[in-house]
């Protein structure tokens, strides 16, 4: 499932349903949906490809590099899916990995590779970023959480063996703005900052609905539906954009504007030390922008 938006508006009107079970009883979109449709088996092979084949983005090398000089320093990868970036790292030679994400599919997809690759030293974990305390140890040699899910270990993500918290965080590919509700995303940001440590920074991507003016003039139309109370029901908030993809399924996407991210890293305790659309980072492969369209990198760190 490439996160290009271009072509697959479904303002207004949408197209085809998502099942009504993974939508709250109001009919809105939920984590549950997100969930399932990360799990959906053509989005797996998606990003399952994308981890053996496409690698880290230009962009991502650059400012990994750059923001997290030290390869020892234990890093959490939150949403890692199959593992896309989270082989990436272990390739610059990052040693402390912790790889996070909630669509057991994927996880599965991403132990596999390691296993491929004779990685065991990688932490895979199965929990929710928006409750990190929450969290499933998978690293067992056993099978995946579908099939016989492992124990609870029961602690908080940062407990680790030797109690320390992580140095950094990564949150790549927009996973932060497929948090439905900016509440939760805020959930998110405070769980993310309670699993580590004081001066420890963080790295992700979000949308900007503000950069390209034909998304300026399709947004002023949206706010239009919103003011008559005609939005897609199943949004939550004004931003949300829930549209077809190319697997068939839908995906949930809000699209923030710059100050809203200020704001919500502020409230949660983090300080920007950088943020920059990733045109002006790296220039970037063909195929690099056939997977992904363009974004905001963000860089903050622990007050
Ligand atoms: C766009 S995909 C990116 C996957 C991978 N990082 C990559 O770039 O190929 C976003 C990922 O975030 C995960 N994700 C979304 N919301 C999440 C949440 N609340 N908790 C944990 N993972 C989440 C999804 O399951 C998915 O794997």
């Amino acid at each position: 499932m490439s996160l290009c938006l271009r072509g697959f508006y479904t303002f207004g009107q949408v197209r085809g349903h998502s099942p009504a079970s993974t939508q709250n009883s109001l009919g809105k979109i939920t984590s549950t949906t997100v969930r399932d449709s990360f799990n959906d088996s053509n989005v797996v092979m998606h990003y399952t490809r994308a981890a053996h084949q496409l690698g880290l983005w230009a962009s991502e090398r650059l400012l990994i590099e750059r923001w997290f000089p030290d390869r020892s320093a234990p890093l959490m990868e939150l949403g890692c899916g199959a593992g896309r970036v989270t082989f990436g790292l272990w390739d610059l030679g990052y040693q402390d990995l912790t790889a996070v994400d909630f669509a057991e599919d994927l996880l599965d997809q991403a132990r596999s590779l390691a296993a491929l690759r004779a990685t065991d030293r990688i932490r895979f974990l199965h929990a929710d970023a928006t409750q990190l305390n929450r969290c499933h140890l998978l690293n067992d040699k056993g099978s995946g959480p579908r099939n016989g899910r492992p124990a609870d270990v029961g602690g908080r993500l940062c407990d680790q063996p030797d109690g320390k918290r992580f140095a950094g965080a990564l949150f790549m590919f927009n996973g932060l703005m497929q948090i439905p509700g900016r509440e939760n995303r805020r959930r998110a940001l405070r769980e993310i900052r309670a699993a580590c440590q004081p001066g420890a920074r963080f790295l992700f991507t979000t949308h900007d609905r503000d950069d390209d003016p034909r998304e300026r003039r399709r947004w002023a139309a949206e706010a239009g539906r919103w003011a008559r109370g005609e939005p897609d029901p199943r949004l939550v908030e004004f931003g949300d954009r829930y549209f077809a993809n190319e697997h068939g399924g839908h995906t949930f996407m809000h699209l923030p504007i710059r100050n809203e991210v200020l704001e919500d890293l502020a409230v949660t305790g983090w300080v920007v030390l950088f943020d920059a659309m990733r045109r002006t980072v790296a220039p970037e492969s063909a195929a690099v922008r056939e997977f992904s369209d363009e974004c905001r990198f963000w860089l903050a760190q622990w007050e």
